[in-house]
């Protein structure tokens, strides 16, 4: 590595030493590229350590920064959002004008339903631009949005209900998957009620192609079926359910109100060891200041630039650069409904590069596999006009170097990694592209973001030597931009990040640092599992797999799959006596997955052993099975009780061609 000379190599670890020296200097620089209603005199508040906030005298609002502000400096006209489905052959522009003037009205509707600073709306939404006009309009009122990916059951939304008590729920009729039509509002009728919560105030986007009716949404009595409208409310305790159209349409716009910047924006539910999800919460001025500092510095995006994030506003991905970071910046994102494949074919991305002449695409490593599945030679993305493009980006998973060179040498544009996680919501590690950027080094997402003070501990919590691998932690504190707590439990957040290295934000992931300081992520220490891009927890797929009355006891792993990552397989032990065969199992656990976690687990495959290697305490040695899956090292532990179910289970540990 050629550290010598002003290359932007060496201008890029001086400024990333800077932030880590002085991250009050630093971070108060970052801060001007935000619009301020009371500008920030200090940066990092240590009072609560190791829980830090950022900015503490400020305030903003974030729905400003991101609309209001560029209309304010006479770029009004400019585009902001450009919804493209290839679901439905539909494309729509909206201007930095427009899109303000949506969110302001449709602040209004949700102020209506009493929604005010601090209350939670719960966004449970497909990739549609009302699912940015609702999270832009709840930041406006200083609300907190949780955003709830489509592919989640009803279960799975109603633990976020409960968790978040939000003051109202945004959805719509229905969303589209190829070859299949999601219908949400039973859903939400279903979450609801498992919450205890069917007084909560529902808004409901109308899609064409879908029931009204089919949430069984109170009728107002107009004789067509629809629900009532903003305010109204309906008798037998259950909510009023809400047109969005119809309320919009009786509305009055609402102006951005003043938070402080250690206020939330919004929380996100992310899967953790235990079948309980964890609410991260972002704060709104460390989120915007960070956010700024990224669409410059890494991704190279500015005022007039455009930006295709190939991912889903129910991921971080998706909050972060389909929907703040280009609005931020005052660039045009594209808001993307459809699939890497399939819709109507390989060529997806390419043509989404051409319409919209992009400058930089983003999507997940399991969107390139399967493109270069579909299509090895890469000539249906090569058949587009892709001379905007300047750069890839991926992010979700570890990109292998493989499919890095194969989709680098189709684009003919630098392939950018980039290592992060919900909880941070901004790049630990990537590529500086906007700053100049370093020598690409394949397999690794380069080097630490700044503020990100990145280490690899052994398992006392000293520092491991270049190359060797271990378990990745942040000194504290984290920059701006990164979860303040979890919703509702700092003690949660304590055990959950900070207690397994004294002084570091412990990340759960392994791998290694090399002699010129570049970051090699190679995968979970816990049991969190990463298929086709979206984060699982085996411990929920677990509690699935639980309720079924044949099985005893079960573990599920994630093992290898080539297209997506990781696919999980469960391991079970039937209850004596139980005579079901495993064919009929199986499918009985794969509709019991995919109706508690949703389609999204993806769950497949169920296979019933004698036993499971345990302590003799009775605890399953999950860890050990995992280093068995992945061909890893591993040691049998002293305190296992039966040692031969370890050599019975080895050779049903490894994929099957099947999966
Ligand atoms: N609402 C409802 N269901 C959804 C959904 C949503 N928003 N998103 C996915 N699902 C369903 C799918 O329809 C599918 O259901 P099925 O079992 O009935 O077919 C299931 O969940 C699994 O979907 P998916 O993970 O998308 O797998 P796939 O085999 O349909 O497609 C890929 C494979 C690689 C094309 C796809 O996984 C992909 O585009 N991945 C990129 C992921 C990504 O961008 N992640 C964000 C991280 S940055
Ligand atoms: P999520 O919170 O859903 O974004 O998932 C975060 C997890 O995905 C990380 O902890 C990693 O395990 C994995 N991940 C995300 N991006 C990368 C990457 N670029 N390289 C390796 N792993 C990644």
């Amino acid at each position: 590595m050629d550290a010598g000379g002003n290359t932007p190599w060496n201008e890029y670890v001086a400024l990333h030493a800077e932030s880590l020296a002085d991250p009050e200097r630093f971070w108060l620089a970052a801060a001007e590229a935000v619009d301020w209603s009371a500008a920030p005199t200090s940066a990092l508040d240590t009072t609560s350590a190791p829980l830090y906030r950022w900015f503490p005298s400020a305030t903003l609002n974030t729905s400003h920064n991101a609309l209001d502000r560029h209309v304010d400096a006479g770029h009004g006209m400019r585009t902001a959002l450009v919804y493209d489905s290839a679901m439905l052959g539909l494309r729509r522009s909206y201007t930095y004008v427009e899109l303000r003037d949506e969110v302001a009205v449709f602040a209004g509707v949700l102020a209506g339903l009493g929604v005010g600073k601090g209350d939670r709306v719960l966004v449970y939404l497909p990739m549609i631009p009302e699912a940015v006009i609702a999270m832009l309009a709840t930041a406006r009122l200083g609300a907190v949005h949780s955003v709830v990916f489509g592919g989640f059951a009803p279960a799975e939304l109603a633990a976020r209900i409960r968790d978040a008590g939000p003051a109202a729920v945004v959805t719509a009729t229905g969303g589209f998957e190829p070859g299949r039509r999601v219908e949400y509002l039973p859903a939400v009728r279903e979450a609801l009620a498992l919450a205890g919560s069917t007084g909560t105030p529902v808004v409901v986007k109308h899609r064409d192609g879908f029931d009204r009716g089919a949430g069984e949404a109170p009728d107002d009595g107009s004789g067509d079926g629809r629900s009532s409208a903003a305010g109204s409310s309906t008798t037998g305790g259950d909510a009023p359910w809400v047109d969005w159209d119809d309320a919009v349409a009786r509305a009055e716009p609402v102006a951005p109100v003043d938070v402080a910047a250690t206020d939330p924006l919004y929380i996100l539910y992310t899967s953790g060891t235990t079948g309980s999800p964890k609410g991260v919460v972002r704060d709104n001025g460390g989120h915007a200041v960070a956010l700024a500092w990224s669409m410059r510095n890494i991704y190279g995006i500015g005022p007039g630039d455009v930006m295709v994030t190939a991912s889903d506003v129910g991921w971080v991905v998706g909050h972060s650069y389909i929907v703040y970071g280009p609005l931020l910046a005052g660039a045009t994102t594209v808001l993307y409904e459809g699939k890497p494949v399939g819709t109507p074919d390989a060529g997806a991305f390419g043509r989404l590069i051409e319409e919209h002449r992009a400058k930089v695409l983003f999507t997940a490593p399991t969107a390139l596999r399967a493109i270069r599945r579909a299509d090895p030679e890469g000539s249906a993305l090569r058949g587009h006009d892709l001379s905007s493009l300047d750069s890839l980006f991926s992010a979700g998973e570890r990109l292998d170097t493989g499919t890095s060179a194969w989709i680098g040498g189709v684009l003919g544009v630098p392939v950018v990694d980039n290592w992060w996680q919900t909880e941070t919501g901004w790049p630990i590690c990537a590529n500086p592209r906007g700053f100049g950027g370093v020598p690409l080094k394949p397999g690794s997402p380069s080097l630490p973001s700044p503020g990100f003070d990145v280490a690899v501990l052994d398992e006392s919590g000293a520092p491991v030597p270049a190359g060797l691998e271990g378990s990745i932690a942040l000194r504290l504190p984290l920059p701006p931009g990164t979860l303040t707590t979890l919703w509702g439990s700092d003690q949660r957040y304590r055990e959950s990040y900070l207690e397994a290295f004294d002084g570091y934000y412990s990340s759960g992931d392994s791998g290694y640092l090399d002699e010129d300081g570049y970051v090699f992520v190679m995968g979970r220490t816990d049991d969190v599992i990463n298929v086709a891009g979206h984060r699982l927890s085996t411990g929920a797929i677990e509690q699935a797999i639980a309720q079924h009355p044949a099985v005893a006891e079960c573990a599920v792993l994630g093992l290898h799959d080539p297209l997506k990552g990781q696919r999980a397989r469960g391991y079970l032990v039937l209850k004596a006596g139980s005579t079901i065969d495993a064919a009929t199992l199986e499918t009985e656990l794969v509709h019991l997955v995919r109706m508690t976690i949703g389609p999204v687990a993806d769950f497949r495959s169920a296979v019933v052993v004698d036993a499971l290697p345990k302590t003799r305490s009775g605890k399953i040695l999950r860890r050990t099975m995992r280093q068995m899956a992945a061909g890893e090292q591993y040691a049998v532990p002293s305190t296992i009780e039966d040692p031969a179910v370890l050599d019975t289970l080895a050779p049903l540990l490894r994929p099957t061609p099947a999966d």
